[in-house]
């Protein structure tokens, strides 16, 4: 309780703080929002892109929120966020409201559905595929534990082992079989009670032809989950052919 009333207070200093270095009540350069949305949305574009003021607002004179010159259109992310602005307004007008009478209750898009706490919305995946295009497999494991450092438990990325399972299933259909088995090997180490990561460890030895190592992981992933049918099929076939 005691932590909960500190955080509290904690916030509403860290609040009233921005609410007083930063004139809200006279803004000169406003092209699309109301000057009374300005403060909510202020906080919700900061939020939404885990970003601070600075990054849209010019800071040529200091990054305390007294230095910066809010009215300024000097940064290009400034004129990227005007047209991001436009285009929700115009998804949720133009579209959304075709869907569903937007009333309180309405799913709207706003910056956050799309953002998720990062400037750029991509996906896990594709920033693994990208960077193994650009460095290989060793590559898209290292950005992959510095973005799980960094974003673990924000809800940007997902760092289940699903996305791990995915893009070795990605390189497997590419066959890139050695690259697939390192990308399982890491899923085995974040989850190693997984049954499914085992099991395709055990999918991509067997494509890579090493059938004794198939064998032992599909046993292991049969260990950790009797109910994987698959790896009970699996076995049987491996066996059969020995
Ligand atoms: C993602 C970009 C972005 C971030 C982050 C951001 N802003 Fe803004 N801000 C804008 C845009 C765009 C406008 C102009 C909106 C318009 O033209 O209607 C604006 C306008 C303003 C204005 C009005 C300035 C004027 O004189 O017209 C103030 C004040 C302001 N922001 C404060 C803040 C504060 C404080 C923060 C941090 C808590 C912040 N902003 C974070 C994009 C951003
Ligand atoms: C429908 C999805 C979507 C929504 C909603 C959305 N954005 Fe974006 N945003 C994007 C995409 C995609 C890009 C990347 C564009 C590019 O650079 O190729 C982007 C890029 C940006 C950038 C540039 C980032 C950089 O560093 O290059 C800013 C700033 C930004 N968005 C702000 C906002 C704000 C503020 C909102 C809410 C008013 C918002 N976005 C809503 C999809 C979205």
């Amino acid at each position: 309780m005691k932590s909960v009333l500190c955080t509290l207070i904690v916030i509403f200093f860290l609040h009233s703080n921005i609410t007083a270095q930063v004139d809200w009540d006279n803004p000169k350069n406003l092209k699309i929002l109301k000057k009374e949305e300005l403060r909510a949305n202020m906080r919700a574009f900061s939020f939404s892109l885990g970003v601070r003021c600075y990054y849209c607002h010019d800071d040529s004179k200091g990054r305390k929120l007294s230095e910066i010159d809010f009215s300024s259109d000097v940064k290009p992310t400034k004129q990227i966020a005007r047209t991001m602005i436009k285009m929700s307004n115009s998804i949720n007008k133009d579209f959304i409201s075709e869907v569903r009478k937007i009333d309180e209750n309405a799913i709207s898009v706003a910056c956050n559905t799309c953002h998720r706490g990062a400037t750029e919305p991509k996906h896990i995946t594709q920033i693994l595929s990208e960077e193994y295009s650009n460095g290989g497999v060793e590559q898209s494991i290292s950005r992959f534990d510095e973005l799980r450092e960094i974003y673990y438990a924000r809800g940007t990325y997902d760092f289940s082992e699903n996305t791990l399972n995915w893009f070795g299933y990605d390189l497997l259909g590419k066959e890139k079989y050695a690259d697939a088995i390192n990308i399982f090997q890491k899923n085995i180490e974040l989850f190693p009670k997984s049954g499914n990561v085992y099991d395709s460890m055990g999918e991509a030895f067997m494509k890579n032809g090493d059938k004794n190592k198939a064998i032992e992981y599909y046993e292991k992933s049969l260990e950790l989950n009797p109910q994987n049918k698959n790896a009970v099929d699996m076995l049987k076939k491996l066996r059969e052919e020995n």
